[in-house]
């Protein structure tokens, strides 16, 4: 029995519907376990802009960094898609995260046994088993390197970005991997593009060189044009992959289809100690935004992160994944991850069976 501090960040599009839902479960875990979850909203990106003018007042940086932890919705939308790009939502993301110091996302694309035919992939490469944990870097690499912007160079303009990594962000992404992958079957599979990238090449070496400190844990590599390919041909090769910020936003909208819909991919982004962030790896969704048509289960699997890896409740972590599983096992589905003779349901209709449940 305690009581936690949660910050709630909605932010645009589709954020709003589910994390009402993801609240609506946050409570109702609170009140069979006997816990206070005293939640404050705060503002960040789109919908702070139209309040405030900039994507991440400094407000919301503050009410982040006093809280246990931080659940975060979708931001972005068509509407703020033409402003500066030093004020658009997007970078109401990328200051949170590097505010709070999160430079490790972990990103665990795994397959409900239920939604087997929601896969894409031929049956016989599903029996195999998906169960792939991405680590992304999350406050290094192209995101972020200097320099970078449009100018102008021999008369016409050019656009600039810089991938770009020390040795200490390389370690310390490394070590989360090899941590990861000891509590599970003890895979690294390290995807780079060292064959071309200098900033590559000095990112396997470092790998290669943590790894010492891990001789428990079996190291790979992989160029990441092969294994996009690979991800799809046999996802069961890999446990961890670990990789840089680009390589892995991109890997891992790749590993959510496998699961069935990125509808259904958590995430959680945590630093050295703090408060951790979590929030499902897909964007606002405008095209479905406001219709009750949102898949709230990937964030109402990160609140499972949240409580799991922040505040250390495992039961409390397990009874949200076991109700998922339960409400998808009485074959209610949303959209995206609907089948032949499932049970449609909306977004709050999915959180509300998901609550009652628990
Ligand atoms: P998106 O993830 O928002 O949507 C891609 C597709 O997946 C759409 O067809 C959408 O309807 C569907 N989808 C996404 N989440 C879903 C859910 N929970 N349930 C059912 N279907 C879902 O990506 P996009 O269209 O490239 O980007 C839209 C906006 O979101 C952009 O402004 C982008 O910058 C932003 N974005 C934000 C985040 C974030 O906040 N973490 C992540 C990605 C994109
Ligand atoms: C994600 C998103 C963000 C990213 C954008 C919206 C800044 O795509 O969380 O995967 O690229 O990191
Ligand atoms: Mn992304």
């Amino acid at each position: 029995m305690a009581t936690y501090r949660i910050c709630f960040l909605p932010g645009d599009g589709i954020g709003p519907e589910i994390m009402t839902q993801a609240r609506r479960v946050l409570d109702r875990v609170g009140e069979r376990f006997g816990h206070t979850f005293t939640v404050t909203e705060a503002l960040i990106g789109g919908a702070a802009i139209d309040a405030t003018g900039g994507p991440l007042p400094q407000a919301t940086i503050d009410t982040c960094l006093a809280s246990d932890a931080v659940l975060l919705g979708a931001v972005g939308g068509p509407r703020w898609d033409e402003l500066d790009p030093s004020i658009r939502p997007e970078r109401g993301l990328l200051g949170i995260r590097k505010a709070m110091g999160l430079f490790a996302n972990l990103r665990p694309a795994r397959l409900f046994s239920q939604l087997r035919k929601a896969c894409f992939l031929r049956e016989d490469i599903v029996e195999r088993g998906i169960d792939v944990m991405v680590v992304r870097e999350l406050t290094g690499g192209l995101y972020f390197g200097e320099p970078r912007g449009i100018e102008v160079r021999d008369g016409e303009r050019v656009g600039v970005n810089t991938m770009i990594y020390a040795e200490h962000e390389i370690r310390r992404i490394a070590r989360v991997a090899f941590e990861a992958a000891r509590r599970r079957s003890g895979r690294v599979c390290n995807v780079d593009k060292a064959n071309v990238l200098d900033v590559s090449r000095l990112w396997r070496e470092v790998v290669v060189a943590t790894a010492a400190d891990y001789p428990d844990v079996q190291l790979s590599h992989m160029y990441v044009d092969n294994a996009a390919m690979q991800l799809v041909r046999d996802p069961s090769q890999f446990d961890v992959i670990v990789t840089g910020n680009l390589f892995g936003d991109i890997l891992s909208d790749e590993a959510s289809i496998i699961t069935g819909s990125i509808g259904m991919l958590p995430s959680a982004s945590l630093g050295d100690g703090g408060p951790g962030l979590y929030e499902p790896i897909h964007g606002s969704a405008p095209d479905i935004a406001g219709q009750d048509k949102a898949n709230p289960l990937a964030t109402i699997l990160s609140v499972a992160m949240m409580l799991r890896h922040t505040l250390g409740l495992e039961a409390e972590a397990s009874a949200i994944e076991d109700a998922v599983s339960g409400v998808l096992s009485d074959g209610w589905r949303t959209g995206d991850i609907m089948e032949p003779g499932a049970k449609p349901v909306g977004c709050a209709g999915m959180g509300a069976k998901v609550a009652e449940r628990l």
